[in-house]
């Protein structure tokens, strides 16, 4: 194997984090963690994760509850639509894959919520295919190594990124190289401040060797978030029942109920 993956390997068998879904060790169990994962950081994961697993232990149990209750198990983890998706997936999953998790790439991206990076997890953690998973913690480690300038943002270093990760795993050892990635980004290579001195990497590194550790990974700028101004009332009826109203189905909090608002405007 390569030297960078030879010393990330043997950091990860002593530091990697003990986590639920690793000892777990289940593709169901795999499949949610990582959904949760997407957005959310660890630490905030694990209790959602454990409750979640309590109340729906298997795909079955998951595709036969109502929606609403699984977004009642998702409160507070944000971005709903990966519980909408999940519930999706879950159903069809049950209707036409015999209730299993698919094992191989294409059917896992045509399922609901389930995108390259997650396919690779999937595959890679609960299935030992040689799929690299690469995303956010993975682009700034890679592009601090090679102190590779190219805008992430940009999908033609994007994908030469895609491709280095890909050419660095070894073969039959995906999960570990993957989550080895994951925990370097989330230990040691941290955005801000990484703790080179601790790293495995640090030898190999060029970014390391030329101090341009925080100006990678470079990005492109970002389209500002949109902002809204909103007024809402609060409306407690006489007979005791909040005044409530349903979001539509799809786009931001899609589906979820909230007091009634509207847009704000300056003049009348
Ligand atoms: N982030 C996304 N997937 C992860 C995993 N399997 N372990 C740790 N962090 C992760």
């Amino acid at each position: 194997a390569d030297p960078l993956s030879r010393s990330l390997l043997r950091w990860y068998a002593d530091h990697q984090r003990t986590l639920p879904w690793r000892t777990a060790n289940s593709p169901y169990a795999t499949w949610i963690s990582e959904i949760m994962l997407q957005q959310t950081q660890v630490d905030t994961v694990i209790p959602y994760y454990e409750r979640f697993l309590d109340r729906y232990p298997d795909i079955e149990t998951l595709a036969s509850a109502e929606l609403s209750q699984v977004l009642a198990s998702w409160q507070g983890l944000g971005y709903y639509a990966r519980a909408r998706h999940l519930h999706a997936a879950a159903r069809e999953m049950s209707r036409i894959h015999r209730g299993e998790i698919p094992r191989d790439r294409a059917t896992l991206l045509s399922l609901p919520g389930i995108g390259t990076y997650t396919a690779a997890a999937i595959l890679s953690i609960a299935f030992n295919q040689d799929y690299a998973a690469v995303d956010g913690n993975v682009k700034r480690i890679l592009t601090r190594v090679l102190d590779y300038a190219g805008s992430i943002d940009q999908g033609e270093h994007k994908r030469a990124l895609e491709e280095c990760a890909q050419r660095l795993l070894p073969s039959g050892r995906a999960s570990a190289f993957n989550q080895a990635l994951m925990d370097l980004g989330a230990t040691v290579c941290l955005p801000r401040g990484p703790r080179c001195s601790l790293c495995p990497l640090e030898d190999l590194c060029l970014a390391a060797a030329r101090s341009s550790q925080e100006l990678r990974p470079v990005r492109s700028a970002r389209t500002p978030s949109p902002f809204h101004r909103l007024v809402g009332a609060i409306v407690l009826r006489q007979d005791g029942h909040w005044l409530a109203v349903r979001r539509p189905p799809t786009g931001l909090l899609g589906g979820l109920w909230e007091f009634p608002m509207t847009t704000w405007t300056e003049e009348a």
